[in-house]
């Protein structure tokens, strides 16, 4: 049996396990734990993650050490109506998102994604047809996120630095074809179940925190009518907004810690 006794908080959020034994069965003596040999990897880009990233399955899912910063991103865009007022609503907020795109969508819609990054906003790649790449070969997977970066670069004069996978369909081959960050996440405010907008406010509200990364969909009417109440419910819990490359790159990030609010997950309206 695994047995953590006490845990070591460190300084900007480092949460280190510690006082950890292991006793065999039926109260046998404690003995040392094994050496834990370093977890494969999966793909390059995961052996330059520290320790503090945290992981699933080698895909970015939240930066511990990110005292007071939170990451709000966009899949499946853009959406020809709703991006646009999203965008005039992150605009009036003064807050930066990340936005990970389908290349065939940008290419239908290049000023869109133009738009996003004069905002400052982040751009990253979520395929160009949004197939599950599981079922691809290498090649087409090779395919479906060159094709988009080329998009990305026509449209908007910028190379995406970070991936996302539809569907989150991931396996070691396809991570082992990708040469950049994959990015999870930590919160998601199901705004894909066709919530309502006080719902999804509040999912994002109650679970974010320090150095969470939010998963949101711009082509969502609910999620559009969601954000503006979101960023200032994250506000008011000390949280303010930064890109995902700014939350990996641990710049700007040194406000207090702020923890998952469970008690703002009652519905309030
Ligand atoms: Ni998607």
């Amino acid at each position: 049996m695994f047995v953590c006794t006490r845990f070591l908080a460190l300084g900007l959020g480092v949460v280190i396990l510690a006082g950890c034994t292991t006793t065999g069965p039926d109260g046998a003596p404690p003995v040392d734990p094994p050496a834990v040999a370093a977890a494969p990897l999966g793909y390059a880009a995961d052996a330059a993650f520290a320790p503090w990233v945290e992981t699933n399955h080698g895909e970015v899912r939240r930066v511990a050490t990110a005292a007071g910063c939170v990451a709000l991103t966009f899949d499946d865009g853009p959406h020809p109506t709703l991006t646009p007022r999203l965008l005039a609503i992150l605009a009036a907020e003064d807050v930066r998102a990340t936005f990970f795109l389908v290349g065939q969508r940008v290419q239908a819609w290049p000023q869109i994604a133009r738009a996003m990054r004069q905002a400052g906003h982040e751009l990253g790649n979520h395929s160009w047809s949004h197939p599950q790449l599981t079922g691809l070969e290498n090649d087409a997977i090779r395919r479906e996120i060159s094709r988009t970066d080329a998009a990305i670069l026509a449209a908007a004069g910028v190379r995406p630095a970070i991936i996302r996978l539809p569907y989150d369909a991931s396996s070691a081959r396809v991570r082992s074809l990708m040469d950049r960050p994959i990015i999870f996440w930590d919160v998601d405010t199901q705004d894909w179940l066709n919530l309502r907008a006080a719902q999804i406010t509040a999912n994002a509200i109650a679970h974010a925190r320090s150095g969470s990364i939010v998963l949101m969909h711009d082509i969502h009417p609910s999620t559009i009518t969601a954000i503006r109440p979101m960023i200032q419910g994250l506000r008011a819990r000390g949280l303010r907004f930064v890109t995902v490359s700014e939350l990996l790159s641990g710049q700007a990030c040194d406000g207090p810690t702020v923890a998952a609010s469970p008690r703002h997950a009652t519905l309030q309206e």
